[in-house]
């Protein structure tokens, strides 16, 4: 079984790498990814020596590139993890996540159509179906909640869902969709708010929460959601979206709040910024659809989860303060410098 893991250098895709290479020692696994300033080859130096692994530095919209791989490797699975992934960079300049996450998705699969394969998989995010309020916690997010997006970020992500469905219906690639709520774990970019307030606090700098800090997440653990794509892949119905989250709900200022006790840093290192455009406020996972048909729970509780996370950054210091040594630099003078 050859699986190409796009986007592998990433936060969730890296993760999902060391999963499967670990579950399954005769898999071969070739991560292609073009190594933005998300993606970090260091990441992914533990399985740099793995027989069975193999890095490709390409861009999924680069259609020579994709083809060649595909000749070369005679993959049996395709998972999309690559995209342009946050929020604040998608408002700030939306065209490269139209490029990315909509034509590199729709090169992937067109590569699929040309060689052939047993599955293409498209990682999704709960964000596609928009928000919920805050006053109706009875409502959740079904496979069956129409698509509403807010920012460009989640609109070019549901445009993808689309083509995906569409290349299934239409030419009858076998793809399978995820839409998960919000990962946390290691080698989560210092961009995102988990680990940024953990780099800022560890630094004793501001901890810029948005608005009142009242929006509310769906947390799940990275390894969970990874395990859920296994499922997928290997079990998942074809031309089936699956959501995945673990009823974890909290607010914003709950989350930097807590990060503050478990390092032992002060709560008036929280300052209140000017709010997100277009905020979205409520996420909320139904899973019970991968839970039914698939056997899928997460395994493990938040509690745990954000203690493991934060060890992970305290032990793991030289790879996100290289990160935020960088270029980061001047993306974060740009977004927070007046905010
Ligand atoms: P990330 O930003 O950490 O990583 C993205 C990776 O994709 C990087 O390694 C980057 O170099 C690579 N990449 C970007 N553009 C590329 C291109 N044109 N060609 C090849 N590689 C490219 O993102 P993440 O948080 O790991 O998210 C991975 C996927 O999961 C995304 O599709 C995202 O929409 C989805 N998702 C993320 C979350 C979350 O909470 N982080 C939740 C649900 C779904
Ligand atoms: O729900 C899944 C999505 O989760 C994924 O599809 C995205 O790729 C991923 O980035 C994430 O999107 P969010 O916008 O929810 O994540 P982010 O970490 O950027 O923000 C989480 C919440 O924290 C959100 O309400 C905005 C707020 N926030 C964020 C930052 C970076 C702050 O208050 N301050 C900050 O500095």
């Amino acid at each position: 079984m050859t699986i190409i893991v796009t986007g592998g250098a990433g936060f969730i895709g890296s993760n999902f790498i060391f999963h499967m290479l670990k579950k399954y020692p005769d898999y071969r696994i070739v991560c292609l990814d073009k190594l933005t300033y998300a993606g970090n080859l260091s990441t992914l130096a533990s399985v740099e020596k793995n027989k069975n692994f193999r890095f490709v530095k390409a861009d999924i919209c680069d259609r020579q590139a994709v083809y060649k791989l595909f000749e070369e490797e005679k993959p049996d699975i395709i998972v999309n993890f690559a995209a342009e992934s946050h929020v604040d960079r998608s408002i700030e300049n939306p065209d490269i996540f139209l490029q990315t996450n909509i034509l590199g998705t729709a090169t992937l699969m067109d590569a699929c159509r040309k060689y052939g394969i047993k599955r293409y998989h498209q990682v999704s995010t709960d964000e596609v179906y928009g928000d919920l309020p805050l006053d109706r916690p009875d409502l959740f997010f079904t496979e069956q909640t129409p698509l509403h997006t807010s920012s460009p970020y989640s609109s070019s992500k549901a445009s993808a869902d689309l083509l995906v469905l569409a290349y299934y219906r239409t030419y009858g690639l076998p793809v399978t969709i995820s839409r998960c709520s919000n990962n946390y774990g290691p080698y989560h970019f210092p961009e995102k708010l988990i680990p940024l307030m953990i780099a800022n606090a560890l630094n004793d700098k501001p901890l810029p929460v948005y608005g009142k800090g009242e929006n509310v997440r769906d947390w799940l653990y990275v390894e969970d959601h990874c395990k859920a794509i296994d499922l997928i892949i290997h079990n998942g119905k074809v031309g089936e979206v699956y959501n995945v989250g673990g009823h974890n709900e909290m607010k914003n200022i709950e989350i930097v709040k807590l990060i503050c006790k478990e390092l032992g840093k002060p709560e008036s290192l929280i300052t209140y910024v000017a709010d997100r455009k277009g905020h979205d406020m409520r996420y909320a996972i139904d899973p019970s659809k991968i839970h039914n048909d698939l056997g899928w729970l997460p395994e493990t509780k938040f509690a745990d989860g954000i203690k493991k996370t934060i060890k992970w950054y305290l032990e793991n210091r030289e790879w996100w303060e290289t990160i935020i040594s960088g270029e980061y630099r001047n993306y974060y003078e740009k977004m927070y410098g007046n905010r």
